[in-house]
């Protein structure tokens, strides 16, 4: 079933160099089980290896993943404490396999809050598999959209007073330089699952242009044939980027 999908992903045209992803619903689906939240994310593991395996098979170029946002400190310490002891036991258990894929591991994100276990751990995956050239994987960890842009205000601040940088010369690619995201081109396709309608504060700028696709699959159920759709309904879509059709 999958492998039908994906052969008809390979036919049908562009496959989208960049998709990000809102990895959403980890904790309905373990309400629907009567089971603790933390279990929903451990489920949700899964599924991120799905994507990471059906991305590599598609040929999508960049993936970025947003599993834990600012906005996610506010939660349980119990809950915050599950999902960096799951963050540091996903590297574990995947970080040989990930840089035998030839997957390049970045974390975007203020990595200084991060426990010092997930810390090491992120530390380990970036270094460890920095000469991966098949797929770049971000994990955006401690991550908001709005404190990403207000950061990159910030360096093109300190640059001007610093005499460095000519305030005329700043334009969006400039803006573009100072984000995490600045080695890679904007995503081309945004999943988000479990039905939200919702950008939640995840790569504003980036999305300008991106195809929006959003499915009632929860997290810990979205397997590579879930993502292989998507991207069939992205190559439907006709994209202008403002322009009349062709
Ligand atoms: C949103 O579901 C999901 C998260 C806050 C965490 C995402 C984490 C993972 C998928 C775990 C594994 C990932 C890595 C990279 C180790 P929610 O809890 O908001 O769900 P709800 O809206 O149903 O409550």
């Amino acid at each position: 079933m999958a492998d039908d999908l994906l052969q008809r992903v390979r036919r049908h045209g562009a496959v989208p160099g960049h998709i990000a992803i809102i990895m959403d619903g980890n904790g309905r689906w373990a309400a629907g089980r009567s089971l603790p939240r933390p279990l929903g994310h451990h489920a949700g593991m899964t599924a991120v290896r799905e994507v990471v395996e059906g991305s590599l098979e598609a040929g999508v170029g960049v993936l970025t993943l947003f599993a834990f946002s600012q906005e996610n400190w506010q939660r349980p310490a119990r809950e915050i404490d599950a999902l960096m002891r799951l963050l540091e036991e996903y590297i574990a258990r995947e970080v040989s396999e990930l840089r035998s894929q030839g997957v390049a591991v970045r974390i975007l994100g203020d990595i200084d809050r991060l426990t010092g276990g997930a810390r090491r751990a992120v530390d380990r995956v970036m270094a460890e598999t920095a000469g991966g050239t098949a797929l770049a994987l971000n994990l955006c960890i401690s991550y908001g959209s709005r404190a990403e842009i207000a950061r990159a205000a910030r360096q093109l601040a300190e640059e001007v007073a610093a005499g460095r940088l000519d305030p005329s010369t700043i334009d969006e690619e400039a803006v573009g330089r100072r984000l995490y995201t600045a080695p890679w081109p904007d995503p081309d396709l945004l999943i988000r699952t479990s039905g939200e309608m919702r950008i939640s504060n995840f790569l504003l700028w980036q999305l300008a242009y991106a195809e929006l696709y959003v499915t009632p699959v929860l997290w810990p159920d979205f397997s590579r044939r879930h993502l292989f759709e998507a991207i069939l309904e992205f190559q439907r879509r006709d994209r202008r980027f403002g322009r009349v059709p062709a």
